[in-house]
């Protein structure tokens, strides 16, 4: 049986410029493998922390030596000798020798990447792809390929541009495979990027990839979007749905909510009322974080008003958090999950997370971050769990395409015998 021999730690960076973790893991039959953390901007305020150095003079204070230090130490000192294979047990290893509530000690972005990088050796090990590795520590014999929700316009904290709404994205529905729902989706976007020359618009892209002009209106952003669906030779709510990130923490203020594209303010009721007309006018059907993460009455007012209608994914809300996550289900509040690894920072507690969405009829969603890396476990963690959506960007910049090749990959080496879950009731919305 083959141990660990070594962890390493080092400070690289993410598609921001801003300095992540990497950890490389070796095993004493000498199999090698790497992974890296990513890093979010519109941050859930209950995320596991991000532990960076605030050592002004290096990266403006967003280093991470420390957290590497971490890893070629205590880490490194805890994992030496341990079967690769024992997922669950050197994930707990980690969270013990942390022994915050939050990671807060190691740091999320230390205990992510070894725990990543540490899947992936055992994969190799046993010479299955990734996808199968996972899929057996998930307890999942139902892989599928997931449908992604492609954010194709950027605002908020995402793009240095006027729209609050922080990701209008689009997902193709119609199709028999993902390889097919990729061309989709990136005919869409291609003829947006013409549709917004014609108009005069930057064609300039945010952090996720998506076009970020400066538009009159959130209104104006799906307007545009619907043009380039017709403009591809598609049909909205047919081919592709919409679905909106409001990100709305990021617009929250002393419990009212304020648009820079209307002059109004918004309370919760009011801000229901207003995605509620957006559903009218447009085939939605997932709004993410439509409340602000610490506004649970909100949430209920949401859930009861639009629940039964759209998929409403608590992202910053739930933070891929088990407890907290458990209290929504509890209460009924959305009726999905967006899952983000190093919101937790365990590759073991964010399947814990999974199992539980799946098993109270709560939607998952595989996400990446808006700091990103070539890294792409995400993808195999989609098909593995058979979530049946991932969230991974635009149609450009090699931090969100790697996702999408990998995707397209494993689609291949499965020789389409793998449904793609299109037509299924998470895409449709409920
Ligand atoms: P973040 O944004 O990675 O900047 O947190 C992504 C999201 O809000 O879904
Ligand atoms: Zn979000």
């Amino acid at each position: 049986m083959s141990r660990i021999l070594d962890v390493k730690g080092f400070e690289m960076l993410d598609s921001r410029g801003n300095p992540t973790v990497m950890s490389e893991i070796t095993l004493d039959c000498g199999i090698r493998s790497i992974a890296f953390a990513p890093s979010g901007a519109s941050t859930g305020a209950r995320e596991a922390v991000e532990l960076r150095d605030g050592d002004a003079l290096r990266y403006s204070g967003k280093g991470v030596l420390k957290a590497v230090s971490n890893i070629n130490g205590p880490i490194k000192d805890i994992l030496i000798g341990r079967d690769p294979l024992a997922q669950g047990e050197i994930d707990d290893l980690m969270v013990g020798l942390d022994g915050t509530p939050d990671k807060s000690d190691l740091g999320a972005n230390a205990i992510l990447s070894v725990s990543l990088a540490n899947v992936k050796a055992a994969a190799v090990l046993i010479k299955q792809p990734l996808y199968m590795h996972l899929a057996s520590l998930a307890g999942n014999s139902s892989l599928s390929m997931p449908v992604p929700m492609m954010n194709i316009i950027n605002g908020g904290a995402h793009a240095n541009n006027n729209i609050d709404i922080q990701e209008f994205m689009i997902q193709p529905v119609s199709t028999p495979n993902f390889r097919e729902a990729i061309r989709m989706g990136t005919e869409v976007f291609h003829s947006l990027r013409n549709l917004l020359i014609s108009e005069g618009l930057s064609t300039g892209v945010g952090d996720e990839g998506g076009f970020a002009p400066d538009l009159s209106s959130n209104d104006a952003a799906l307007d545009l979007i619907s043009q380039a669906v017709d403009l591809a030779g598609y049909k909205l709510e047919t081919d592709i749905m919409l679905a909106l990130d409001c990100a709305a923490s990021e617009f929250c203020r002393d419990g009212v909510y304020r648009m820079s594209d209307d002059t109004q303010v918004y309370t919760a009721e009011q801000l229901v009322g207003y995605l509620e007309k957006l559903c009218v006018k447009y085939p939605i059907s997932s709004i993410e974080d439509g409340l602000d993460e610490m506004d649970w009455e909100g949430w209920k007012l949401l859930t009861d008003r639009l629940g039964d209608k759209c998929q409403l994914v608590g992202d910053d809300l739930f933070v891929t958090n088990p407890s907290i996550f458990s209290e929504g289900i509890s209460q009924r509040i959305g009726n999905a999950i967006l899952i983000k690894l190093n919101q937790i920072g365990t590759l073991t507690e964010t399947i814990e997370t999974i199992n539980l969405a799946q098993s109270s009829g709560y939607a998952a969603i595989i996400s990446h971050r808006s700091g990103e890396t070539e890294d792409t476990t995400i993808s195999d963690l989609a098909v593995a769990t058979g979530s049946g959506q991932i969230k991974t960007g635009s149609l450009c910049r090699s931090d969100r395409v790697a996702k999408y090749n990998r995707l397209l990959k494993i689609e291949n080496e499965m020789k389409f015998e793998i449904p793609y879950r299109g037509t299924s009731e998470f895409a449709r919305g409920r």
